[in-house]
């Protein structure tokens, strides 16, 4: 009876009609769709993360239903909460996470007629909006985001409350690819090479590069733009050069020629330039992992989507896994794996529910009291990117200023992408030993008008006095250069606050921690490079002059501009750029990997990790291409393992 009763739940998730195709995702009538916006900007001001993951546990919104006691007792409340174990039903995969690896597994596996497939999301429907990249920011203060935050950091984020860099990460179908800037940035040849290298043979470039180009469906032709032997042409998720703010695109690409710079599509065979930005977009509409794969496989009989439902264990008998445990609406569900179990949680999450299963460093789970299955280097090795939005430069041009009607009519008539807010305008690379060296070291992006700076500072989670020096920047004329540290050599971790589902994860980047200090000192070239554009022609013809905001704790101890004053601004207004990787890297080696080269999770049966975490070191790039590219390999992988059997 309860069985019935939850598949018949599943049938109606997967009918809801909001999955339908691209044009019904949103609804296109420009002054409705002003007032949803301007109500997701005051809510997300009115905002509190909730701080835990309480929330599933509670039926019917009754705080106190699901044996609410000692955090320390989860075990015990689950015995004593047995009755509401559901009866299990069975797959032949379990994917845990619906986000930019979990969606393209969940196309690819379903499909097969013969797989029966469920994808457990811990998140809701993607709300309508998550499809203008443009009002991406006011979704970091909402339910769709987890609502993470750092450790206290002691070189970075200092400019941040308490010294903690907000760490948001997508809770809905479509994950983070659902939330993010929607860049398409792949990285540079040598990246993957360097996996290779490490050990996990056909991860190579030249291995990956198909399973870059067979999801993608490049809507942008212009010979000079694009690399074709680069590019897909017919996959299902469409990657666009959006329509761009007059004079300031050109001015942005001239600059970097008269700094010696080629225009090159950075996605293509060379990378070393400037380019216009890609994006996952599909004409103005998001192209996430949701709309791109998830909702063309969504009406498939053989999957089955369950939302709101969080995983908090992995289920293993003697190393061999056979399915999962999850808590949806207050009741406890278990889940059984024919064939394998999925994780594609995340970076974050992951390396969570692995160590909550007992899968992971030997010390952290005797220290939360956790039976150990496998002793592997789980949330060790963090590496994130990080980046720095504070140069500033003022030109005398209005680039942009119109009503957020006329934005969102814009928007509507397809001419506009990014609105309302954060116009992200070309891209950069730049090498510190020269153009034949391979990976750069730092990559320079470009927010342009029209730009919400307070509301872009109160996401990063800088201090009032941070978020008042912001407040004076022009939404109409200024341009920021941000600075990202594409190959940190800092390493964090992820660890548990406790055995408790209920408890967030702790996350600790450790930024700017390399004894060396090479980190900051790159971070520091990098900003001698951008103050060279004040002294450029096409800057001069902008009237682009450099605007040197006060640094009030770096103003009083050093002299403005020196470089003390600069290392101390880059550990004031750095921020994460929201690319952690490598907590559940892949390897050979046991002792400092978690998965091998098929991303099986060593020494345990039936179990793949297949997200940005498996990642072995970082790329010259931003990472939902290559997310995307993994799953596709592994789905690959795991079509042609089985149908042979
Ligand atoms: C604000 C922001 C901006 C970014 N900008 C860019 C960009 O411009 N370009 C770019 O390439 N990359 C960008 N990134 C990074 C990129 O989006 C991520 O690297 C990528 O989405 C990671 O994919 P994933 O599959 O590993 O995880 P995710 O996409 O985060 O998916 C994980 C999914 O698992 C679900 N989940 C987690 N725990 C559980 C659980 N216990 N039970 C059930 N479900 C669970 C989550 O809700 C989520 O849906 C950005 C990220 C953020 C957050
Ligand atoms: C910018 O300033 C210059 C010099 O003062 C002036 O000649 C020019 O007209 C101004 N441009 C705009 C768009 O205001
Ligand atoms: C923007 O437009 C408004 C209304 O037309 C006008 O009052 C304002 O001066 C303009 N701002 C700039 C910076 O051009
Ligand atoms: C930037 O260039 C302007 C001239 O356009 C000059 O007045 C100013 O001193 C320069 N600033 C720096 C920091 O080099
Ligand atoms: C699917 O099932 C059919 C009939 O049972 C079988 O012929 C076919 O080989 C199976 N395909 C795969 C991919 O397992």
């Amino acid at each position: 009876m309860t069985t019935i009763r939850h598949l018949l739940l599943i049938l109606v998730l997967y009918l809801t009609p909001s999955v339908l195709g691209s044009s019904s995702e949103v609804n296109l009538d420009p002054a409705e769709l002003v007032q949803k916006i301007e109500r997701l900007v005051s809510d997300s001001k009115k905002y509190y993360f909730p701080g835990n993951n309480k929330e599933y546990f509670v039926e019917n919104n009754d705080m106190n239903s699901f044996c609410e006691s000692n955090v320390d007792q989860y075990e015990e409340d689950l015995q004593l909460c047995n009755k509401k174990f559901e009866t299990p039903h069975e797959y032949d995969f379990i994917i845990i996470g619906t986000g930019t690896a979990g969606g393209v597994l969940a196309n690819r596996l379903s499909e097969i007629d013969n797989f029966t497939i469920l994808a457990l999301e811990a998140g809701d429907e993607a709300p309508e909006l998550s499809a203008m990249l443009g009002v991406n920011i006011y979704l970091h203060r909402s339910p769709y985001n987890w609502g993470y935050y750092t450790t206290r950091q002691k070189n970075m984020c200092l400019g941040s409350k308490q010294s903690k860099c907000p760490y948001p990460r997508g809770k809905m179908m479509g994950g983070s690819s659902a939330i993010n800037f929607g860049m398409y940035v792949r990285g540079h040849r040598e990246d993957f090479d360097n996996w290779e290298q490490m050990g996990n043979p056909g991860w190579g470039f030249d291995d990956v590069l198909p399973y870059f180009k067979k999801p993608e469906h490049a809507t942008f032709t212009d010979a000079a733009l694009m690399d074709s032997d680069y590019h897909g042409a017919d996959g299902p998720q469409k990657i666009s050069i959006p329509n761009e703010t007059p004079i300031l695109t050109q001015a942005l690409i001239d600059v970097h020629k008269e700094l010696g710079k080629l225009e090159v599509d950075y996605n293509g065979k060379n990378q070393d330039g400037v380019s216009k930005l890609q994006f996952f977009l599909d004409g103005n509409i998001r192209s996430s992992s949701n709309h791109a794969f998830i909702n063309p496989a969504r009406a498939r009989p053989n999957f089955h989507v369950s939302v709101r439902s969080y995983v908090t264990k992995i289920l293993i008998e003697n190393k061999r896994t056979y399915g999962v445990r999850y808590v949806k609406d207050g009741k406890e569900y278990v889940a059984k794996a024919r064939k394998e179990v999925l994780l594609s949680a995340g970076s974050i999450n992951s390396p969570q529910i692995l160590m909550l299963s007992g899968i992971g460093p030997k010390d952290e789970l005797d220290k939360h009291g956790i039976e150990i299955i496998q002793d592997l280097p789980v949330g060790k090795y963090l590496q994130d990117h990080q980046f720095f939005p504070g140069i500033f430069y003022r030109t005398n041009h209005t680039f942009y200023n119109s009503t957020l009607l006329d934005k969102v009519k814009s928007w509507t008539d397809n001419k506009r992408a990014l609105t309302p807010s954060l116009g992200q305008q070309a891209i950069s690379f730049w090498n510190f030993l020269g153009p034949d060296d391979g990976q750069p070291e730092i990559e320079f992006f470009f927010f342009g008008p029209p730009v919400n700076w307070h509301d872009l500072a109160e996401v990063l989670g800088y201090t009032d006095e941070y978020v008042e020096i912001f407040n004076t920047l022009s939404p109409y004329s200024d341009i920021n250069v941000n600075i990202e540290l594409l190959h940190p050599k800092s390493e964090g971790r992820v660890t548990l606050h406790s055995r408790d589902p209920r408890d967030f994860p702790i996350i600790d980047p450790n930024y700017f921690s390399d004894p060396e200090g090479i980190d900051l000192e790159n971070m520091y070239k990098g900003v001698q490079i951008a103050l060279k554009f004040n002294e450029t022609e096409t800057f001069k013809k902008l009237h682009a002059k450099l605007l040197v905001v006060p640094y009030p704790n770096c103003d009083e101890k050093y002299e403005k501009l020196s470089k003390n004053w600069w290392y101390c601004a880059l550990k004031t207004l750095s921020s994460t750029l929201f690319h952690p990787i490598a907590t559940t890297r892949m390897g050979p080696d046991p002792s400092t990997s978690v998965v091998n080269a098929q991303l099986k999770v060593h020494g345990i049966e039936n179990l793949r990790v297949v997200d940005a975490g498996i990642m072995p070191d970082h790329i010259s790039g931003h990472p939902n291409a290559a997310v995307v590219m993994i799953a596709e390999k592994i789905a690959d992988e795991i079509k042609a393992q089985y149908s042979t059997l």
